[in-house]
């Protein structure tokens, strides 16, 4: 978080490359594809033939073709660097877990077919580096007795190869990026509202980028290809070929055991201890009128609607599945049944949390408010529990309430608190834009305090006494420094008068 921060101060909260790898990763997929079918136009299949036509577009049609068979290269290189950096990310901080296991898992596979689709590129180009590869390649695959006779023969002379083997190459190097497609699209089916676009402004820069490298280092061949001797390459691509100078010093059985082990590793990392199984929201029927808000507001599709069950007069119900739900809360700041000015019966919305209900949220509001000291400066700050930790900052004239996401706050608890004169201004706080842990609560929550997704903080709310503060973990100081600033606007601003009107049922409002 603290490497992020700085990273805002660079690129700005909007650009910042790390809340968007999945996206940037797409991204350079479709420069890849875009880029290789320009290069396959003019590919040739066979020996030297296909040495030859990458040539060509290298040297003879440097202004397009080179240019197009350097962004293939650097957007795959590109695209592995944001795989490492994504897998570190998500898994920093914490982010495979639960119900969200099933993006981690389908990602193990990704890495394969990256790797694949990368390694069997720089075997079409048939140079020295290629040879060194294939030979190596081969040797790897030998290690398992599973193909009659041993591949690595195809490679002991010239005659031994033919066309077919680039076909076949060209085959396993298109089909394995489709496959990839495939499973790009499969790893986001419990992502809701997934962003597989980067900010236009990062587009363009990352692309500019890929450009400038691209003419003044393109990518060009080593030496071609020949059997008859021992190829010694020098300028590996680290990003891809990182494994053959390690299959020369350790040989295949050994990587195989790296290899196997490490992917099986990786595919059984979200069920590692410590698990933590937090219990999922619960529909409540009776309050539940089937608007489907919370259906839209889950970040990870926990929510369905299904044909109504209790004979209630409307057509649909929520239903959560507990296995996907991973406890957030953001469906009980959606549900417009969570207010916390109805005093009818129990307080229980449509859907809740039974770690932290929006009762007792109303309770705990209620008695921190009563700690405040009468002055004309308290405030009541709604915290996440995932940025940073609000009840270091509780003292005077600040009480503090924190929940699972700031998106889990109703805005009707901010009027609530306001016109209750519970305080004089309330600070809602969670993690930076970009990095919400629950990707989508402090989204929501900006779009309903701002009117423009419903349930919305109501017009009457003044706005002045209304402050939101993003800060992570790490952004004490600049939280402190707005709080102080907060404090001293409050105190020049005229006592609030709010007259509270009972409605039918006694709801107050
Ligand atoms: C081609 C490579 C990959 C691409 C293009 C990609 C893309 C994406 C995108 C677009 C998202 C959604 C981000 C959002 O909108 O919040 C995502 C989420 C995720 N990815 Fe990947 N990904 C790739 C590889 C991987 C790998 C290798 C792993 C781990 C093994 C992984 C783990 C995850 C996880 C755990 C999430 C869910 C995050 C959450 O629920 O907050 N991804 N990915
Ligand atoms: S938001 Fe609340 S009322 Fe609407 S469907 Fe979901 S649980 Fe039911
Ligand atoms: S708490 Fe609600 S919004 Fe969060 S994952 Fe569960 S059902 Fe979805």
């Amino acid at each position: 978080m603290w490497i992020e921060g700085w990273i805002d101060h660079i690129f700005g909260q909007k650009w910042n490359p790390t809340y968007c790898l999945g996206a940037l990763g797409y991204y350079y997929f479709w420069i890849v594809s875009i880029s290789g079918i320009y290069v396959y136009i003019f590919f040739e299949t066979g020996i030297p033939d296909a040495f030859m036509s990458i040539e060509y577009l290298t040297n003879e049609q440097w202004w397009l073709g080179g240019i197009m068979r350097s962004l293939h290269r650097y957007a795959s290189d590109a695209m592995v660097a944001m795989m490492v950096l994504h897998i570190i990310r998500e898994f920093a901080f914490d982010r495979y877990r639960g119900g969200r296991w099933f993006s981690w898992f389908t990602g193990v596979p990704m890495l394969w077919m990256v790797m694949i689709a990368g390694i069997t590129g720089y075997w079409l180009v048939w140079d020295e580096l290629a040879q060194y590869v294939a030979i190596t390649t081969t040797e790897l695959l030998d290690w398992f007795p599973i193909f009659g006779e041993p591949i690595a023969r195809n490679f002991l002379a010239p005659s031994h190869l033919d066309s077919r083997f680039f076909t076949m190459m060209i085959f396993a190097h298109i089909f394995v990026p489709l496959f990839l497609l495939f499973i790009m699209w499969i790893h986001l089916q419990r992502v809701a509202h997934s962003t597989i676009n980067p900010p236009r402004g990062l587009a363009i820069g990352t692309f500019l980028m890929l450009l400038v490298l691209s003419i003044i280092k393109p990518a060009t061949s080593q030496s071609i290809a020949d059997l008859s001797t021992i190829p010694s390459p020098v300028g590996i691509d680290w990003f891809y070929l990182w494994i053959y100078p390690l299959i020369d010093i350790v040989g295949p059985a050994w990587i195989w055991i790296g290899l196997l082990g490490g992917t099986a590793l990786l595919l059984i990392v979200p069920w590692l201890p410590p698990a933590k199984k937090v219990p999922a929201a619960v529909v409540n029927l009776d309050n539940c009128n089937g608007c489907t808000r919370c259906v839209v507001d889950c970040p990870f599709s926990a929510i369905t609607m299904q044909k109504r069950t209790d004979g209630m007069a409307f057509d649909q119900e929520a239903i959560v599945n507990p296995d996907i739900c991973v406890a957030c809360g953001i469906c009980v700041g959606a549900c417009p049944t969570a207010s916390p000015f109805r005093r009818a019966g129990e307080f229980i919305p449509g859907i809740d949390l039974p770690g932290l209900s929006a009762s007792t949220l109303r309770d705990k509001v209620e008695r921190a408010a009563s700690k405040l000291e009468g002055r004309p400066d308290r405030i009541m700050v709604f915290g996440c529990d995932k940025a940073l930790r609000v009840d270091k900052f509780r003292g005077k004239g600040i009480a503090t309430v924190s929940m699972p996401c700031a998106g889990m706050l109703p805005p009707s608890f901010i009027d609530f608190v306001l016109s209750r004169k519970l305080a004089d201004g309330v600070v809602v706080t969670g993690c930076r834009r970009g990095e919400c842990h629950y990707r989508l609560g402090q989204i929501w929550l900006e779009e309903r305090l701002d009117g423009v997704r419903d349930p919305r903080l109501r017009k009457r709310v003044p706005r002045e006494r209304v402050n939101r503060i993003w800060a992570s973990a790490t952004d004490g100081r600049m939280f402190a420094r707005n709080m102080a600033s907060f404090q001293g606007t409050l105190s020049d601003l005229k006592p609030i008068d709010h007259k509270i009107k009972k409605i039918k049922d006694g709801t107050e409002q």
